[in-house]
C-alpha cells in the first residue's frame, strides 16, 4: 500500500469521531498473557501493525494468537522460550515488554536490543537493572539481551528517572517472583494502572497502582484472565481534541476519559477552545480569540510527549507566540521541518525548545513525516492548511491510529490514498 495519502484541508469538519483501544496498554497486556499457562481473552485491542507484531513474537515463543471481530485470543499452552527473529524485535521497540515475563515464568530470555528510534536512541538499561535486582543474571551478547534466573526474589527498585515500559517489565516479572517488590519512582501513565489492572485479574498482587510507589506480592502463579476490555487510546483521543480545535465546527469526541486528558484540556481552554464534557463525551470548539500557551512535556499527569507534535500543530496556527519545551525524548521535533514547509513559524533552540509563532493559515505541501507522532502532526495541519497536501508516513500511521483514514473521512476530511504508482514521490523530510 502507498505510504501517501493527499489531503485537501480547509473544509471544516462535522460529526463525531469514536476512539479505539489503547495502542500502549493493549501492547503491554499482550506481553503480559505470557505470565500464564491459559487462554487468554481481551477486548478492544486495534489490530494495527505493532499489535500484529506483538503477535508474531507471541507466536515464535509458542503462542495460538487468534482476533475475531475486536476479540484478540492468546493461548499459551505451548508457550516457551524460543529465539525470536531480530527484525520482528526491532520492529517494535515494545518488544522489550516480552523481557520481564520470559525471565519471570521461564528462567530464561534472548532478544537482540531493540535499538534507537527516529526520536531517541531508547536504551533500555532500567528495564535490565530491574530484572537484575530481581536476581536474574543479564548479559549484553554480540547486541543480545540474555537473561537466566533459577530463582528471582522480590526486591525494591529504584526506577530513578521514570520509565513506562521499564516500569511495565519490571512490574509484570514481580507478580511471579517470591516475595515482596517496590518499585520506587514508578511511572503513573494510565496504561501502567491498565497493565496492573490486567495483572490483578490473573490473580496477581499488587497496590499503590497510580502512585510512584508500587508494591506487588509475588505470587507462585498467575492464570489467564477470560474477559478484559484494553482502556481506549488517550494518545489517540487527545489527537482528535486538538483537532476539535483546529477545525471550525465543533467536534465530538467519544469514548474519552477526560480524567486522563486533564493537562490538555486545560491547555485548550488556555488558547480559548471550549471544551464540553458529557460523561465520556468531549465536544470541542475552536477558540474564537485564540490565544498563547507554553507547553512542557514530562511523565503522567504532565504534558504527554506523544501529543507535543500534535499540539505544536494548533500553537502553529494564529495563536500568537508560544514556548513547546520537550523533555522525554532527545530528537522530538522531528514534524517541525514538515510544519515550517507549510509556512508555520518554528525556531528551535538549544535545549530542546521550540518557539512558535502562530501565523494566519499555513499553506498546502509535499510532506513526510518521520515517526508516529510527527506523521500524526503532519496530517493535523494539512486538515487544517489551504490546498492539497501529500504526507507520506502513513506505515508509522499505521502502527499507532486505527481506521484513521475511515475515521478521518466519517468527519469530513478529504483524505484519498495515493495509488502504489505514485508512491515514488518523496520528499527532502524522508
Ligand atoms: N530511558 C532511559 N533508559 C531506559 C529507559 C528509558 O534512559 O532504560 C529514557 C528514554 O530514552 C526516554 C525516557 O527515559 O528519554 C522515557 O522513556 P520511557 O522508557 O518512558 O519510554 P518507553 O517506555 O520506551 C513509552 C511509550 C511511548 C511514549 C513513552 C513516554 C510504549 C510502547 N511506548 O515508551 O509511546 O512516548 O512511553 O510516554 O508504551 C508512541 O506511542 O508513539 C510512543 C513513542
Amino acid at each position: 500500500m502507498s505510504d501517501y495519502i493527499a489531503i485537501t484541508g480547509g473544509h471544516d469538519v462535522t460529526e463525531d469521531i469514536h476512539v479505539s483501544g489503547s495502542k500502549n496498554a493493549g501492547l503491554a497486556l499482550m506481553a503480559a498473557t505470557l505470565l500464564a499457562s491459559g487462554t487468554s481473552t481481551i477486548q478492544g485491542i486495534p489490530p494495527i501493525s505493532d499489535v500484529n507484531n506483538m503477535g508474531r513474537i507471541l507466536q515464535c515463543l509458542g503462542a495460538d494468537v487468534s482476533c475475531v471481530d475486536d476479540v484478540l485470543e492468546i493461548n499459551m499452552t505451548n508457550a516457551k522460550q524460543h529465539s525470536i527473529p531480530d527484525e520482528l524485535v526491532s520492529s517494535l521497540r515494545a518488544s522489550i515488554l516480552v523481557l520481564g515475563p520470559l525471565v519471570a515464568r521461564f528462567g530464561y530470555a534472548k532478544l537482540c536490543l531493540p535499538g534507537g528510534c527516529a526520536i531517541s536512541s531508547r536504551p533500555v538499561e532500567k528495564h535490565l537493572r530491574g530484572i537484575k535486582k530481581l536476581g536474574a543474571t543479564v548479559n549484553i551478547i554480540n547486541g543480545s539481551i540474555e537473561a537466566l534466573a533459577s530463582r528471582l526474589l522480590g526486591a525494591t527498585v529504584n526506577m530513578e528517572t521514570p520509565s513506562v515500559t521499564g516500569t511495565m517489565n519490571v512490574m509484570m516479572a514481580a507478580c511471579l517472583v517470591h516475595g515482596v517488590t517496590r518499585i520506587h519512582n514508578a511511572v503513573r501513565e494510565p496504561e501502567v494502572v491498565d497493565l496492573a489492572n490486567f495483572l490483578i485479574s490473573m490473580g496477581a498482587d499488587i497496590s499503590g497502582i497510580g502512585t510512584d510507589c508500587l508494591i506487588i506480592v509475588g505470587r507462585g502463579g498467575l492464570s489467564s484472565p477470560s474477559q478484559y476490555k484494553v482502556m481506549e487510546d488517550r494518545i489517540e483521543a487527545g489527537t482528535f481534541l486538538i483537532l476539535g480545535a483546529i477545525c471550525g465546527n465543533p467536534l465530538t469526541i467519544h469514548r474519552c476519559n477526560v480524567e486522563y486528558q486533564t493537562i490538555l484540556v486545560k491547555k485548550l481552554r488556555s488558547v480559548g477552545a471550549v471544551v464540553d464534557v458529557v460523561g465520556n463525551s468531549v465536544t470541542v470548539h475552536k477558540a474564537e480569540k485564540p490565544c498563547s500557551v507554553d507547553i512542557q512535556t514530562g511523565p503522567y499527569p504532565a504534558f504527554p510527549t506523544d501529543l507535543q507534535p500534535q499540539f505544536t500543530v494548533l500553537l502553529s496556527l494564529d495563536h500568537g507566540k508560544s514556548r513547546v519545551v520537550e523533555t522525554i525524548f532527545e530528537s522530538r521535533f522531528g514534524h517541525c521541518p514538515g510544519l515550517q514547509a507549510m509556512n508555520a513559524k518554528i525556531q528551535i533552540n538549544p535545549g530542546q525548545v521550540a518557539v512558535i509563532s502562530g501565523v494566519r493559515k499555513l499553506s498546502a505541501a509535499l510532506i513526510a513525516g518521520s515517526d508516529l507522532r510527527a506523521t500524526a502532526s503532519l496530517v493535523l495541519a494539512a486538515i487544517a492548511a489551504h490546498g492539497t497536501s501529500v504526507v507520506g508516513g502513513m506505515k508509522y500511521i499505521n502502527r499507532g491510529y486505527f481506521d484513521l483514514e475511515k475515521k478521518w473521512e466519517q468527519i469530513g476530511v478529504a483524505v484519498r490514498r495515493l495509488p502504489d504508482e505514485q508512491s515514488h514521490i518523496s520528499s527532502k523530510y524522508d
